[in-house]
């Protein structure tokens, strides 16, 4: 083989080396370093350095060879000085203000050449190359390894800036939508609280429906997403009751037909004031709109029906309910748990779902049971609601009959 085609060859297989390193390393100063070793290697010189312009105008050294730390720190590099270097970009006898500056340093250092890396028409950085070990002359195909090797670093430099500059794009983005997404939270705790305020037998429960609905949709497997969402469908259910009567509202006992159809409007009124808002999180509206409705058809504001019912109203639903029967209101006392379990027993298939009643017991077991470190139900219900001695059973029994009752063998399916 003709001594020059072997070059051609070394040096095409140091380009692609070259070129596989740019594309592959994750670390830049790695990849600099490399890079700058195979340059150096293939023309078998004795020293070198690749330095990146940076914004206020000195060059860092990204990796030097044969050369002491910090040799070039502090060398400037104005607009002036790049212009020039663009100029002579792809000749190699370069001879400007710059290295007119730096003649006697660079000398000094024992570096002869001094060439620009170039990218989309602007000066990246330059590189700085002693001579070669052998102290031959360069030739014009050495200067034409140079220049396509230096035009490869040069790129590869700029690559990992875009990157640079797309992660922190990317993260100001997560801080932005983070913040949004606080801020998003905070509304919507104003509002549950403006919602309790009106109903003053209620206080609290647009929060603890949010909280008990949060606990069932954990409990059931849903994602952390998901489970944000519910909890946000929670402290707005009763969004609705905003536009009706705070007396309708606020009547101790039984209303008449005309108030109690003016109330029923609420879960519909809710509809109407969620739905034009971008919500972050799915089907927040119809949550809302749909708490009232019972699996049997005899919920409102539609008369929908089982299926037609999206899993999320059913678990606000179960949440409101539960929250209804095991708080005090001035006309009744909150009832007791055997009660309420009772009660979820017999509705189980008529009003609520059963798996999601099922899932509900398995929490509260949980935390009667030591299993949930955080005691949220607990605290919620006060100290003394779970305590008897019968609580566990109780619920290990309702679970089990959700299980395995033929009425609710649905549940059990789809608990599964
Ligand atoms: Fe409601």
């Amino acid at each position: 083989m003709e001594p020059s085609t072997q070059k051609l060859i070394h040096t095409f297989g140091a380009l692609a080396d070259l070129g596989q390193e740019i594309a592959g390393t994750g670390d830049f100063n790695e990849m600099v370093r490399t890079s700058m070793h195979l340059l150096l290697g293939t023309l078998a010189l004795r020293r070198g350095a690749v330095c990146e312009c940076t914004a206020g105008g000195p060059l860092r050294c990204a990796a030097l060879w044969g050369l002491n730390d910090h040799v070039f720190d502090g060398f400037e590099i104005d607009d002036a000085d790049k212009q020039s270097f663009l100029k002579a970009e792809g000749t190699t006898a370069i001879s400007n203000e710059f290295i007119e500056r730096h003649r006697d340093k660079l000398a000094a250092e024992g570096i002869e050449l001094v060439l620009p890396m170039v990218v989309r028409g602007e000066v990246t950085g330059l590189v700085l190359l002693g001579g070669k070990a052998s102290g031959e002359e360069f030739s014009s195909d050495d200067f034409e390894t140079i220049r396509a090797m230096v035009r490869h670093i040069g790129v590869g430099i700029h690559t990992h800036r875009l990157l640079e500059q797309l992660a922190q794009r990317a993260e100001e983005n997560r801080r932005l939508y983070e913040e949004l997404r606080a801020i998003y939270r905070d509304t919507v705790r104003a509002f549950a609280a403006a919602i309790d305020i009106k109903d003053k037998y209620t206080q609290g429960h647009s929060e603890r429906v949010g909280k008990y609905s949060e606990i069932i949709a954990r409990e059931m497997g849903w994602s952390e997403e998901e489970v944000e969402g519910i909890q946000i469908a929670g402290y707005l259910h009763d969004i609705g009751k905003l536009i009706v009567d705070r007396d309708i509202i606020n009547a101790p006992y039984n209303i008449d037909a005309k108030n109690s159809s003016e109330l029923n409007r609420h879960p519909a009124a809710g509809y109407e004031i969620l739905a034009p808002i971008n919500h972050p999180y799915a089907d927040i509206p119809l949550m809302a709109k749909y708490h009232h409705e019972r699996l049997d058809g005899r919920g409102y504001p539609d008369g929908l029906t089982d299926e037609q019912i999206p899993l999320g109203a059913k678990i606000v639903s179960l949440a409101d309910s539960f929250d209804a029967m095991t708080t005090d209101r001035p006309y009744r006392r909150r009832r007791s748990f055997e009660d309420v379990v009772r009660d979820l027993r017999e509705n189980s298939g008529k009003q609520f779902e059963g798996k999601v009643v099922a899932a509900f017991a398995r929490a509260i077991l949980k935390e009667v049971n030591g299993e949930t470190k955080e005691r949220r139900i607990t605290k919620m219900l006060g100290k003394s609601y779970l305590e008897g001695d019968q609580v566990p059973t109780l619920l290990t029994d309702l679970i089990s009959d959700l299980n395995n009752d033929p009425k609710l063998k649905k549940a059990a399916d789809l608990r599964r």
